[in-house]
């Protein structure tokens, strides 16, 4: 067995014999035949250092031909390679300068480069980087607190990603309906948004109210079940589903299960669906829809949260506290970090064996997380937000005077802007985005017909003023 599969993969590895010769001279010496194997007597850990191909020895001249043969494609890349960053500027590899308003979509809230973070972050390593969470964790326990003196939250989980945390909102609302509540809810329905966006893992999936996400995923024609649809800022279909949801049909009710709303889950200001900010009566409404029947309110705060939006957590901006919400993306600043935060009786939910996560909340992770907060805290950031982000509305609303064959209305709040391309416009949001690439200044679609603007929340008055000028470059080719 062990003979013929170093046979196939040296047969495989001459195939591509011009990729990587060093790597492929070493595993066809390790190739073992009867003749080498009777005349060399190797130890296990020789014959295994042999094997091994270290990455130093792995040509890296050419990354878009070892991006084409050996990541799996499910990003379509521009053929950009980034060589260094240093506040709100990229540099590619041939020295070419981007101003960047991705800010690594939507995360990188210090810029690149930026000295407290990664002093923070150098020092935390030096020390000690991950224990688990088996132990108690300093830096965790001071970036929870952080989190809860900052918002309505009384509590916090710690894991990866916007997703991950988002699955936990997700577990946290059913177990909630079915043992916390008294409602002893068996079909608990967590009503989200249609164009909303909450993550790829399976659960998150099938909150994401958008169709396309969902194709060749689904078990029987369904993705996860307990997830129900409504239009965004759309009272009436809310206060609709909600009374049906929270009605149990005759045929479960007969097998003795009861249905009921577990959650309203929605995003303060819809990112991904094309910057769309929420109604203030709708989530209001939504609030009070929630107190009626004892389900909680979830607000999606990945993209909006952390500052983006002028203040620290975009549903400040809708006059009301949600019972959950999610943070990941600025929050550590491009360290990955997610959290789960939980106010009142949702804060108590999950209990030791409900939810865990390996690195969720490591030392690293919270020592980046500390160093945005007290960076945030020590430059005014929400104060520069809220004036470059009125600077951004003014310009974008100057440029779509200016181009009113291309340029629909600008939207969004503080630092999280969208531009609507015209669907006559003759070119595309992901099109305006390369040309403006080719003009220095990086930028991202939300959805197929609005471009984005997401620089790092330090981004300055000549920046701003910059990046319009190269944005109106672009658009100059399609007037
Ligand atoms: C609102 C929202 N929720 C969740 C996610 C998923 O976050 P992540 O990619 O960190 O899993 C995103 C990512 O864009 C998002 O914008």
């Amino acid at each position: 067995m062990q003979l013929s599969w170093s046979l196939l993969l040296a047969a495989l590895l001459s195939q591509n014999s011009n990729a990587f010769s060093i790597g492929t001279a070493i595993r066809s010496s390790s190739v073992a035949t009867p003749t080498t194997l009777s005349a060399t007597l190797e130890s296990p850990a020789e014959t295994a250092k042999k094997s091994l191909v270290p990455p130093s020895e792995i040509p890296d001249d050419d990354v878009a031909g070892m991006f084409e043969k050996f990541v799996q494609k499910t990003y379509g890349r521009y053929p950009l390679t980034i060589a260094s960053g240093h506040g709100c500027t990229l540099t590619d590899k041939d020295g070419k300068e981007y101003l960047d308003f991705v800010a690594g979509i939507a995360t990188c809230i210090l810029g690149h480069s930026n000295k407290e973070l990664s002093d923070a972050v150098t020092s935390q390593i030096n020390t000690v980087h991950h224990v688990s969470n088996l132990y108690l964790i300093p830096s965790q326990a001071k970036l929870a607190a952080w989190l809860v003196e900052n918002s309505c939250a009384d509590k916090v989980f710690f894991c990866n990603s916007g997703a991950e945390a988002n699955e936990g909102a997700i577990k946290l609302a059913r177990r909630h309906a079915a043992i916390n509540s008294g409602r002893e809810i068996t079909d608990p329905v967590i009503i989200t948004a249609k164009q909303s966006f909450h993550g790829r893992t399976l659960a998150a999936l099938s909150a994401t109210g958008q169709p396309k996400y969902h194709e060749g995923f689904t078990y029987g024609g369904e993705m996860v079940q307990g997830f129900t649809y409504v239009e965004y800022n759309n009272i009436e279909e809310l206060k609709k589903v909600v009374a049906e949801m929270n009605t149990t049909p005759p045929e479960l009710e007969k097998e003795g299960r009861k249905r009921g709303v577990a959650a309203i889950m929605l995003e303060p200001l819809q990112g991904e669906g094309g910057i769309i900010p929420g109604n203030k009566e709708y989530f209001q409404t939504a609030r009070q829809l929630c107190d009626d029947c004892g389900a909680l309110l979830m607000c999606d705060e990945v993209q909006v949260g952390m500052g983006r939006s002028g203040k620290l957590w975009g549903h400040e901006n809708l006059g009301i506290e949600p019972d959950v919400f999610t943070s990941a993306k600025a929050l550590g600043g491009g360290v990955p970090i997610g959290a789960l935060l939980a106010k009142g009786e949702a804060a108590n939910v999950l209990v030791p064996g409900t939810h865990a996560s390996t690195y969720g909340g490591n030392p690293l992770a919270c020592a980046a997380g500390l160093a945005v907060a007290q960076y945030m805290c020590d430059h005014d950031l929400l104060g520069n937000v809220q004036a470059r982000g009125q600077q951004l509305t003014e310009g974008l609303a100057d440029l779509a005077a200016k181009y009113p064959s291309i340029l629909a209305d600008s939207r969004g709040w503080g630092l999280l802007k969208g531009i609507k391309i015209k669907d006559d416009a003759g070119v595309t949001a992901g099109e305006l985005v390369g040309d403006a690439m080719k003009e220095g200044l990086l930028l991202v679609a939300a959805g197929p017909s609005v471009v984005r603007f997401v620089p790092p929340l330090i981004v300055t008055e000549a920046e701003i003023s910059k990046a319009l000028e190269l944005f109106e470059n672009a658009l100059k080719k399609h007037s």
